[in-house]
Protein backbone atom coordinates (compact mmCIF):
# COMPACT_ATOMS: atom_id res chain seq x y z
CA UNK A 1 0.00 0.00 0.00
CA UNK A 2 1.08 3.40 -1.12
CA UNK A 3 2.22 5.51 2.11
CA UNK A 4 -0.06 8.73 1.85
CA UNK A 5 3.15 11.01 1.29
CA UNK A 6 4.54 8.82 -1.58
CA UNK A 7 1.57 9.14 -3.09
CA UNK A 8 1.83 12.72 -2.86
CA UNK A 9 5.14 12.96 -3.98
CA UNK A 10 4.93 11.08 -7.10
CA UNK A 11 2.00 12.93 -8.07
CA UNK A 12 3.76 16.25 -8.02
CA UNK A 13 6.64 14.54 -9.68
CA UNK A 14 4.50 13.14 -12.60
CA UNK A 15 2.76 16.96 -13.25
CA UNK A 16 6.14 18.37 -13.05
CA UNK A 17 7.47 16.46 -15.63
CA UNK A 18 5.07 17.88 -18.00
CA UNK A 19 5.84 21.35 -17.89
CA UNK A 20 6.80 21.46 -21.11
CA UNK A 21 4.04 20.79 -22.63
CA UNK A 22 0.81 23.50 -22.19
CA UNK A 23 -2.25 22.87 -21.04
CA UNK A 24 -3.55 23.45 -24.78
CA UNK A 25 -1.65 20.75 -25.53
CA UNK A 26 -3.56 17.42 -23.21
CA UNK A 27 -6.36 16.38 -23.53
CA UNK A 28 -9.32 18.03 -21.59
CA UNK A 29 -11.49 14.75 -21.68
CA UNK A 30 -8.97 11.33 -20.79
CA UNK A 31 -11.59 7.75 -20.62
CA UNK A 32 -10.50 4.75 -19.02
CA UNK A 33 -11.30 1.23 -19.54
CA UNK A 34 -10.11 -0.39 -16.38
CA UNK A 35 -8.87 -3.87 -17.15
CA UNK A 36 -6.98 -6.44 -15.66
CA UNK A 37 -8.11 -6.27 -11.94
CA UNK A 38 -8.98 -9.97 -11.74
CA UNK A 39 -5.39 -11.09 -13.53
CA UNK A 40 -3.87 -8.76 -10.51
CA UNK A 41 -5.66 -10.81 -7.88
CA UNK A 42 -4.82 -14.03 -9.31
CA UNK A 43 -1.20 -13.19 -9.91
CA UNK A 44 -1.55 -13.09 -6.13
CA UNK A 45 -3.55 -16.01 -5.84
CA UNK A 46 -6.10 -13.95 -4.38
CA UNK A 47 -10.25 -13.81 -5.21
CA UNK A 48 -10.93 -11.29 -7.82
CA UNK A 49 -12.81 -9.21 -5.57
CA UNK A 50 -8.71 -8.32 -4.15
CA UNK A 51 -8.14 -6.49 -7.17
CA UNK A 52 -11.36 -4.91 -7.62
CA UNK A 53 -10.73 -3.14 -4.18
CA UNK A 54 -7.25 -2.16 -5.47
CA UNK A 55 -8.51 -1.36 -9.13
CA UNK A 56 -10.94 1.21 -6.65
CA UNK A 57 -8.80 2.90 -4.35
CA UNK A 58 -6.34 3.17 -7.52
CA UNK A 59 -9.08 5.20 -9.05
CA UNK A 60 -8.45 7.74 -6.12
CA UNK A 61 -4.88 8.18 -6.95
CA UNK A 62 -5.67 8.41 -10.90
CA UNK A 63 -8.67 11.19 -10.29
CA UNK A 64 -5.91 13.13 -7.84
CA UNK A 65 -3.48 12.54 -10.79
CA UNK A 66 -6.11 13.46 -13.40
CA UNK A 67 -6.80 16.67 -11.80
CA UNK A 68 -3.25 17.46 -10.94
CA UNK A 69 -2.20 17.40 -14.91
CA UNK A 70 -5.20 19.84 -15.72
CA UNK A 71 -7.28 17.19 -17.20
CA UNK A 72 -10.64 18.57 -17.02
CA UNK A 73 -13.22 15.15 -17.61
CA UNK A 74 -11.79 11.89 -16.50
CA UNK A 75 -14.34 8.70 -17.63
CA UNK A 76 -13.87 5.28 -16.28
CA UNK A 77 -15.33 2.49 -16.81
CA UNK A 78 -16.42 0.67 -13.83
CA UNK A 79 -18.80 -2.08 -14.98
CA UNK A 80 -20.79 -2.82 -18.14
CA UNK A 81 -24.45 -4.28 -19.55
CA UNK A 82 -22.24 -7.23 -19.95
CA UNK A 83 -20.75 -7.55 -16.92
CA UNK A 84 -23.75 -9.33 -14.79
CA UNK A 85 -22.63 -12.55 -16.84
CA UNK A 86 -20.06 -13.14 -14.22
CA UNK A 87 -20.39 -15.18 -10.78
CA UNK A 88 -23.14 -13.57 -8.50
CA UNK A 89 -20.65 -12.96 -5.89
CA UNK A 90 -18.33 -11.20 -7.87
CA UNK A 91 -21.47 -8.77 -9.59
CA UNK A 92 -22.44 -8.46 -5.08
CA UNK A 93 -18.62 -7.41 -4.57
CA UNK A 94 -18.33 -4.41 -7.20
CA UNK A 95 -21.72 -3.27 -6.54
CA UNK A 96 -20.52 -3.08 -2.78
CA UNK A 97 -17.32 -1.59 -3.86
CA UNK A 98 -19.17 1.18 -5.37
CA UNK A 99 -21.05 2.31 -2.28
CA UNK A 100 -18.19 2.15 -0.52
CA UNK A 101 -16.17 4.57 -2.89
CA UNK A 102 -18.63 6.85 -2.76
CA UNK A 103 -19.52 6.67 1.19
CA UNK A 104 -15.79 6.77 2.32
CA UNK A 105 -14.41 9.13 -0.23
CA UNK A 106 -16.57 12.04 0.07
CA UNK A 107 -14.56 13.70 1.86
CA UNK A 108 -11.46 13.50 -0.11
CA UNK A 109 -13.45 14.11 -3.28
CA UNK A 110 -13.87 17.65 -1.69
CA UNK A 111 -10.74 18.67 -0.96
CA UNK A 112 -9.49 17.71 -4.65
CA UNK A 113 -12.82 19.55 -6.20
CA UNK A 114 -14.04 16.35 -7.62
CA UNK A 115 -17.79 15.99 -8.89
CA UNK A 116 -18.78 12.68 -9.61
CA UNK A 117 -21.22 12.13 -12.38
CA UNK A 118 -22.87 8.32 -13.19
CA UNK A 119 -23.55 7.15 -16.91
CA UNK A 120 -24.82 4.14 -17.30
CA UNK A 121 -28.77 1.93 -17.11
CA UNK A 122 -30.26 2.66 -13.63
CA UNK A 123 -33.54 0.65 -13.75
CA UNK A 124 -31.98 -2.63 -12.68
CA UNK A 125 -29.55 -1.20 -9.97
CA UNK A 126 -29.79 -2.39 -6.87
CA UNK A 127 -31.82 -0.08 -4.45
CA UNK A 128 -28.66 0.98 -2.36
CA UNK A 129 -26.39 1.38 -5.18
CA UNK A 130 -28.92 3.67 -6.65
CA UNK A 131 -29.94 5.83 -3.51
CA UNK A 132 -25.89 6.13 -3.19
CA UNK A 133 -25.29 7.26 -6.12
CA UNK A 134 -27.96 9.89 -6.74
CA UNK A 135 -26.81 11.00 -3.38
CA UNK A 136 -22.98 11.30 -4.08
CA UNK A 137 -24.02 13.25 -7.22
CA UNK A 138 -26.46 15.90 -5.45
CA UNK A 139 -23.17 16.14 -2.98
CA UNK A 140 -20.69 16.88 -5.82
CA UNK A 141 -22.32 18.90 -8.05
CA UNK A 142 -20.83 22.38 -7.34
CA UNK A 143 -17.20 20.85 -7.56
CA UNK A 144 -15.48 22.28 -10.45
CA UNK A 145 -12.10 21.16 -10.92
CA UNK A 146 -12.40 17.84 -12.41
CA UNK A 147 -15.58 15.65 -12.97
CA UNK A 148 -15.35 11.87 -12.31
CA UNK A 149 -17.79 10.18 -15.14
CA UNK A 150 -18.49 6.48 -13.71
CA UNK A 151 -19.79 4.41 -16.43
CA UNK A 152 -21.36 1.99 -14.21
CA UNK A 153 -24.16 -0.54 -16.16
CA UNK A 154 -23.33 1.11 -18.78
CA UNK A 155 -23.39 -0.41 -22.59
CA UNK A 156 -22.46 2.03 -25.93
CA UNK A 157 -24.63 0.43 -27.89
CA UNK A 158 -27.45 0.71 -24.93
CA UNK A 159 -27.01 4.38 -24.48
CA UNK A 160 -27.71 4.84 -28.36
CA UNK A 161 -30.89 2.58 -28.28
CA UNK A 162 -32.11 4.48 -25.17
CA UNK A 163 -31.16 7.91 -27.27
CA UNK A 164 -32.86 6.85 -30.18
CA UNK A 165 -36.02 5.81 -28.38
CA UNK A 166 -36.23 9.23 -26.28
CA UNK A 167 -35.41 10.87 -29.97
CA UNK A 168 -38.88 8.35 -31.61
CA UNK A 169 -40.49 9.96 -28.14
CA UNK A 170 -40.01 13.57 -29.37
CA UNK A 171 -40.95 13.21 -32.59
CA UNK A 172 -43.97 11.83 -32.20
CA UNK A 173 -44.90 14.39 -28.98
CA UNK A 174 -44.41 16.48 -32.03
CA UNK A 175 -41.52 18.75 -30.61
CA UNK A 176 -38.78 17.35 -33.49
CA UNK A 177 -39.27 18.06 -36.60
CA UNK A 178 -37.84 14.58 -37.96
CA UNK A 179 -36.36 16.70 -41.03
CA UNK A 180 -34.30 18.64 -38.72
CA UNK A 181 -32.73 15.37 -36.78
CA UNK A 182 -29.08 15.72 -37.20
CA UNK A 183 -25.91 14.45 -35.47
CA UNK A 184 -26.61 16.87 -32.11
CA UNK A 185 -29.78 15.79 -32.23
CA UNK A 186 -29.22 12.11 -30.99
CA UNK A 187 -26.09 13.47 -29.03
CA UNK A 188 -28.59 15.52 -27.02
CA UNK A 189 -30.41 12.19 -26.02
CA UNK A 190 -26.98 10.76 -24.70
CA UNK A 191 -26.18 10.86 -21.24
CA UNK A 192 -23.59 13.14 -20.76
CA UNK A 193 -24.64 15.76 -24.11
CA UNK A 194 -22.65 18.90 -22.01
CA UNK A 195 -19.38 16.94 -21.73
CA UNK A 196 -16.98 17.24 -24.91
CA UNK A 197 -15.57 13.76 -26.35
CA UNK A 198 -12.52 12.53 -25.08
CA UNK A 199 -9.76 13.23 -26.52
CA UNK A 200 -7.69 9.79 -25.38
CA UNK A 201 -8.99 6.67 -24.42
CA UNK A 202 -6.68 4.43 -22.64
CA UNK A 203 -7.55 0.73 -22.06
CA UNK A 204 -5.08 -1.11 -19.59
CA UNK A 205 -4.92 -4.64 -19.09
CA UNK A 206 -3.64 -5.57 -22.70
CA UNK A 207 -6.89 -6.48 -24.47
CA UNK A 208 -7.12 -4.12 -27.64
CA UNK A 209 -11.01 -3.68 -27.92
CA UNK A 210 -13.55 -1.13 -26.95
CA UNK A 211 -15.72 -3.84 -24.88
CA UNK A 212 -18.91 -1.41 -25.63
CA UNK A 213 -17.47 1.73 -24.50
CA UNK A 214 -18.52 5.40 -25.37
CA UNK A 215 -19.06 3.76 -29.14
CA UNK A 216 -20.49 7.49 -30.19
CA UNK A 217 -18.02 9.82 -28.54
CA UNK A 218 -15.19 7.75 -29.61
CA UNK A 219 -15.42 8.07 -33.54
CA UNK A 220 -12.32 10.65 -33.40
CA UNK A 221 -10.66 9.86 -30.29
CA UNK A 222 -7.14 8.90 -30.00
CA UNK A 223 -6.75 5.14 -28.75
CA UNK A 224 -3.81 3.81 -26.05
CA UNK A 225 -3.41 0.31 -25.36
CA UNK A 226 -1.28 -0.55 -22.50
CA UNK A 227 -0.99 -3.90 -21.03
CA UNK A 228 0.00 -2.42 -17.33
CA UNK A 229 -2.96 -4.27 -15.57
CA UNK A 230 -5.10 -1.44 -13.85
CA UNK A 231 -4.10 -1.58 -9.84
CA UNK A 232 -0.85 -1.19 -10.95
CA UNK A 233 -1.32 1.51 -13.23
CA UNK A 234 0.28 4.93 -12.11
CA UNK A 235 0.31 8.42 -11.97
CA UNK A 236 3.47 8.46 -14.48
CA UNK A 237 1.85 6.00 -16.73
CA UNK A 238 -1.18 8.78 -16.84
CA UNK A 239 1.58 11.39 -17.29
CA UNK A 240 3.45 9.41 -19.98
CA UNK A 241 -0.34 8.88 -22.21
CA UNK A 242 -0.48 12.47 -21.70
CA UNK A 243 2.77 13.79 -23.29
CA UNK A 244 2.58 11.06 -26.20
CA UNK A 245 -1.05 12.15 -26.55
CA UNK A 246 0.78 15.89 -26.76
CA UNK A 247 2.39 14.67 -29.83
CA UNK A 248 -0.15 13.12 -31.85
CA UNK A 249 -1.42 15.03 -34.48
CA UNK A 250 -5.17 14.66 -34.90
CA UNK A 251 -6.58 15.63 -38.46
CA UNK A 252 -10.09 14.72 -37.74
CA UNK A 253 -10.69 13.73 -41.74
CA UNK A 254 -8.93 17.20 -42.81
CA UNK A 255 -5.06 17.58 -43.61
CA UNK A 256 -1.91 19.01 -41.78
C1 LIG B 1 -11.93 -4.92 -14.87
O1 LIG B 1 -11.17 -6.00 -14.43
C2 LIG B 1 -13.03 -4.57 -13.92
C3 LIG B 1 -14.36 -4.99 -14.37
C4 LIG B 1 -14.66 -5.49 -15.53
C5 LIG B 1 -15.43 -4.79 -13.43
P1 LIG B 1 -11.55 -7.49 -14.80
O2 LIG B 1 -12.37 -8.05 -13.69
O3 LIG B 1 -12.17 -7.59 -16.14
O4 LIG B 1 -10.12 -8.16 -14.79
P2 LIG B 1 -9.55 -9.23 -15.82
O5 LIG B 1 -9.72 -8.67 -17.19
O6 LIG B 1 -10.36 -10.48 -15.62
O7 LIG B 1 -8.13 -9.39 -15.42
C1 LIG C 1 -14.51 -4.01 -19.89
O1 LIG C 1 -13.78 -5.05 -19.36
C2 LIG C 1 -15.44 -3.47 -18.85
C3 LIG C 1 -14.82 -2.83 -17.71
C4 LIG C 1 -13.54 -2.58 -17.56
C5 LIG C 1 -15.72 -2.42 -16.69
P1 LIG C 1 -14.20 -6.57 -19.56
O2 LIG C 1 -13.17 -7.38 -18.86
O3 LIG C 1 -15.61 -6.78 -19.15
O4 LIG C 1 -14.10 -6.73 -21.15
P2 LIG C 1 -13.93 -8.01 -22.05
O5 LIG C 1 -14.93 -9.03 -21.59
O6 LIG C 1 -12.52 -8.50 -21.86
O7 LIG C 1 -14.16 -7.53 -23.45
MG1 LIG D 1 -11.41 -7.84 -18.03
Amino acid sequence: MKGFWGGRRRRLAAGADLQDIPLEARPEHVAIIMDGNGRWARKRLMPRSYGHRHGADNLRTITSAAADLGIKYLTVYAFSTENWSRPREEVEALMRLVVEFCRNLDREMEREGVRLRFIGRRDNLPAEVLTTIEETERRSRMRERIQLIVALNYGGRDELVQATRALATAIRAGEIDPDTVDESSLADFTYMPDVPDPDLLIRTGGEQRLSNFLLWQSAYTEFRFTSVLWPDFSAEDLATAVRDFAGRQRRFGGHK
